[in-house]
């Protein structure tokens, strides 16, 4: 039986995996900050699926939380086959007026913690010569974004290191794949402060199920870059066709509020 780890399974995209590795038979190691919420899915998991889950609550924004991950899955003798770094938020607002905290937590998160998530488990997939990595980046990853500028270069971060991992495991049969989506409904928005955004009211924010689904065939591919959706790849597009100045003052806009 084939074991996933899912970080931010307690809610959005990272809940939709959840189920959807349930649902093909998968034992899961589900993570998160909020306790109840992991309790809950698995359980729902179980009835539904049949799934056997561990829940292992913990904040990977914290130092070295990642190992501590680790440390849980080794002392049960689980062994990770696929590792889905999904946990992230973001926040709009101009760097000089955020909120450092927030700011730092997120470098701590949606950075390190994938960073080092990846750095633990990758010897043992490579010295098995099988595992699969899914990171969650974003179309964010493509252009600088005034007005969240943090989160962005996070995306870019996470988007440059998965391509460049995926080709230093791949003749040993591991498979890194960064999947970036536009606009989801999911928790974000209100994490982000982006209600009221033109990124959620001008744009069509997917639904979470089928982006999960999308990235989960891509990992299953062994794909290295996927995007959600047409919008996300001409996008994609546009920013290696159009002055990257362009890019910046469009994404200043779509991240401004109305
Ligand atoms: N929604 C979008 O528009 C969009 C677009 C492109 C990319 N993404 C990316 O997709 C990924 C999933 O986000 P989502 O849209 O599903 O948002 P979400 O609904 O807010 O889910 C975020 C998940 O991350 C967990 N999380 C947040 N802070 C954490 C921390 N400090 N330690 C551990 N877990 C933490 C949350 O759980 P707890 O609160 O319980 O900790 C939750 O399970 C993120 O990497 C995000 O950047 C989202």
């Amino acid at each position: 039986m084939a074991t996933v780890l899912i970080t931010g399974a307690s809610g959005g995209i990272g809940l939709e995996l959840a189920k959807i590795f349930a649902n093909d038979g998968y034992d899961l190691v589900l993570t998160a900050r909020s306790e109840n919420k992991l309790l809950e899915l698995q359980k729902e998991l179980s009835v539904q699926y049949d799934a056997c889950s561990y829940v292992f609550p913990c904040d990977l924004a914290e130092k070295d939380a990642a190992l501590a991950v680790y440390e849980f899955t080794r002392s049960k003798g689980i062994v990770i086959d696929v590792l889905v770094n999904n946990a992230g938020f973001g926040d709009c607002a101009y760097l000089a007026e955020s909120d450092w905290q927030k700011q730092y937590d997120m470098v701590r998160l949606n950075i390190i913690a994938l960073m080092q998530l990846t750095r633990v488990y990758l010897p043992e997939m490579k010295e098995r010569r099988s595992g699969k990595i899914l990171n969650i980046a974003s179309v964010a990853s493509f252009a600088a974004g005034p007005g969240m500028s943090v989160y962005y270069a996070s995306k870019a971060f996470v988007r440059s290191f998965s391509e460049a991992v995926a080709e230093e495991v791949r003749e040993y049969g591991v498979t890194v794949t960064a999947l970036c989506p536009g606009p989801v409904k999911t928790g974000f928005e209100k994490a982000a402060n982006l209600e009221g955004s033109k990124m959620f009211t001008l744009l069509h924010a997917a639904d979470a199920h089928k982006v999960a689904l999308c990235g989960y065939r891509a990992l299953m591919k062994g794909r290295t870059l996927k995007y959600y959706g047409l919008s996300a790849k001409a996008m994609s597009l546009a920013v290696r066709v159009f002055p990257r100045a362009l890019a910046r003052k469009v994404a200043k806009k779509v991240n401004e509020k109305k």
